[in-house]
């Protein structure tokens, strides 16, 4: 079936769905049966600390309903993708064809997250990413069985833009891996930063997941920007912030960033990050009640503390059972849990958010600055950002 006559189709019967008030009783086999979820993130790698605060909070939002979604069981599969992105619809596939997952979740790395958009359009299979920012997936590539919990890369990256800019700095240079997620984000960053008067000097990449930044840095401090805005993330974040401080370089440039920069990754980074300022969907400090009970709760299961991406599979936890909620755990019945996705409004701990009509978090952008182990919260940067969501067709 092609991608358009699908969505005429799941359009026609949620159309349907919402005339009639109702939605069709489905008792069929599949009632009694475990729901089954598929995740497939990083459990190796650069980004496997990501991966793992996802899977665990995603875990622990189902726990706290005692275990199951629409009153089933659950079932979860797991699959490392090694943030390997030619290998990313092969394994997408396995899941949604191979183990018929009822909704495939994943992952961290765009690249990665490319091949599971392009299976959920090839088989109208439901996905929820729970990270990766990757713009077309709400964008160009966006679709009525595609859902994201996290963010865009283009939206802390914007929101840093207009803070740098705010600052008075008018020259800088932008340096990340050279894959989708970065080069969005330094996009991102010089929209809004050249938007406001500001210039981009130079764009510096490496290689995915490569940490020899050292060239990278000489040219740095060679070009003398009055900033610079970094996106990189895990591993590779702490190795960087690292690098920089140990170059000298923070005396003179201040380093700036999206917040995965700074975010689980503080103790790695020690000293080296200290004062640094980012822009993020979630910070330390928010004082959400929220936020303290999913931080205490987590805290106690995982035995270590919460960050971005544990509060990420939270909410992904929490729209699964929102929406299996909602049509009572049968997951077959795609049109009413679409809808129901579409009209949650998740009480996350970093406040409480909406999805947008391409199916991306409208949220809060905020400044944090490093403090000792905390990603400090100082402001909100930008109030209800959404992604434009350049390209979609849906929204
Ligand atoms: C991405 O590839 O989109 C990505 C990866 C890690 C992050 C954020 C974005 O922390």
């Amino acid at each position: 079936m092609t991608n358009h006559s699908r969505r005429t189709i799941l359009r026609g019967l949620a159309a349907t769905a919402v005339a009639t008030g109702f939605v069709l009783p489905r008792v069929s086999i599949g009632q009694a049966a475990r729901i089954k979820l598929g995740l497939m993130l990083p459990y190796s790698g650069t980004y496997a600390a990501l991966g793992r605060n996802i899977d665990e909070a995603l875990r622990l939002a189902i726990a706290q309903q005692g275990g199951k979604l629409g009153g089933r069981e659950v079932d979860y599969i797991t699959l490392d993708d090694e943030s390997d992105p030619p290998k990313g619809a092969e394994r997408a596939s396995k899941l949604v064809n191979g183990d018929q997952v009822d909704v495939l979740i994943g992952t961290v790395h765009s690249g990665v997250a490319a091949g599971m958009v392009k299976v959920a359009h090839d088989t109208g299979a439901l996905l929820i990413i729970p990270n990766a920012g990757l713009e077309a997936a709400t964008g160009a590539l966006c679709g009525p069985n595609i859902f994201r919990t996290s963010f865009s890369n283009w939206q802390p990256a914007y929101a840093m833009g207009k803070v740098a800019a705010g600052r008075g700095w008018k020259r800088a240079v932008v340096i990340s891996w050279d894959y989708a997620a970065g080069k969005e984000s330094n996009g991102g960053f010089a929209e809004a930063f050249t938007a406001d008067g500001g210039k981009i000097e130079k764009e510096l990449y490496l290689p995915f997941p490569n940490v020899e930044f050292q060239p990278l840095l000489t040219e740095i401090a060679s070009i003398k920007p009055d900033v610079v805005y970094a996106f990189f993330a895990g591993g590779g974040a702490v190795k960087f912030v690292r690098d920089y401080a140990a170059a000298g370089l923070p005396k003179t440039i201040p380093l700036v960033g999206p917040g995965f920069l700074t975010d689980g990754t503080l103790q790695a980074q020690g000293d080296a990050a200290q004062g640094l300022e980012t822009t993020l969907h979630y910070a330390d400090g928010l004082d959400l009640p929220r936020d303290k009970e999913f931080r205490a709760a987590f805290e106690s299961a995982a035995k270590r503390d919460a960050d971005v991406y544990a509060v990420q599979g939270y909410d992904t936890g929490q729209l699964l059972v929102a929406g299996l909620n909602g049509v009572k755990g049968d997951a077959g019945a795609k049109p009413a849990l679409i809808e129901a996705w579409e009209k949650a409004e998740i009480d996350s701990p970093r406040g409480k958010f909406t999805l947008s009509k391409s199916h991306n978090p409208v949220q809060d952008i905020y400044l944090r600055k490093v403090a000792g182990l905390d990603n400090k919260y100082v402001s909100v940067a930008v109030k209800a950002l959404a992604d434009p969501a350049r390209g979609c067709k849906m929204a």
